[in-house]
């Protein structure tokens, strides 16, 4: 499974980054929004510190609208990934890019239709929201495993990307679930390094060593 942050913000990057287990970004437009600065300057500086897929939302709600703000993201770096939403606009341009050799990542997925049809239209990633599932009162997890089953069937390549994650239970249940890659909250991610054992295990050994080097 991949690690990919799910945030816009320079510092947290340059964090995890640091750990050596980032393997991706992935923004949205209310985090882009949330940074305070211009789109194109943040996907370049992000391109500057992850080697890994960067995904960059259109926000056009037509298919010639996103292939037109696709073409100044994919210029930036090679790692940019457009990232298109799950409607009939959005698989058209998806479509489209796919056979320009663009990769694209189908986000705001809630069913399992709509994860085949974004693999039909060749996208390398498709994004099932997990968290905002489970907010109306569904099981965000459990589809991420129907999606995962459905493209074994197929053998479909497109990677599930498990996204609008909130908690380290919802990493550690996309990992058994067979996600393909989660992208996680900066605080998420550094939550999956720690359990209090760890920390209490690193306490006993060093007392221990400490007592008898005295
Ligand atoms: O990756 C999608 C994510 O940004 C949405 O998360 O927590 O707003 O549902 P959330």
């Amino acid at each position: 499974m991949k690690y990919f942050l799910d945030t816009a913000d320079i510092e947290a990057i340059k964090k995890a980054a640091s750990t050596g287990v980032l393997d991706g970004i992935t923004t949205n437009p209310s985090l882009i929004v949330k940074s305070g600065r211009k789109f194109e300057d943040v996907i370049r500086e992000i391109a500057g510190i992850v080697d890994g897929p960067i995904s960059a939302e259109v926000t056009a709600l037509d298919t010639a609208g996103m292939l037109e703000q696709s073409r100044p993201l994919i210029a930036i770096h090679p790692n940019i990934v457009i990232k298109v939403p799950m409607t009939e606009a959005g698989i058209a341009a998806c479509a489209a890019l796919s056979k320009q050799h663009v990769r694209v990542n189908v986000t705001l997925i809630f069913d399992v239709n709509q994860a085949m049809l974004a693999a039909h239209a060749g996208a390398t990633f498709a994004s099932p929201f997990c968290g905002r599932l489970d907010d109306i009162g569904q099981d965000g997890v459990k589809l991420v495993e129907e999606i995962v089953k459905a493209f074994r069937n197929y053998k479909v390549s497109t990677q599930v990307l498990a996204a609008s994650i909130r908690s380290a239970d919802h990493v550690r249940r996309c990992a058994l679930a067979g996600a393909d890659v989660v992208t996680v909250p900066p605080q998420v991610f550094h939550e999956l390094f720690s359990h209090p054992l760890t920390d209490a295990g690193i306490e006993k050994f060093l007392n221990d060593w400490k007592s008898a080097v005295k």
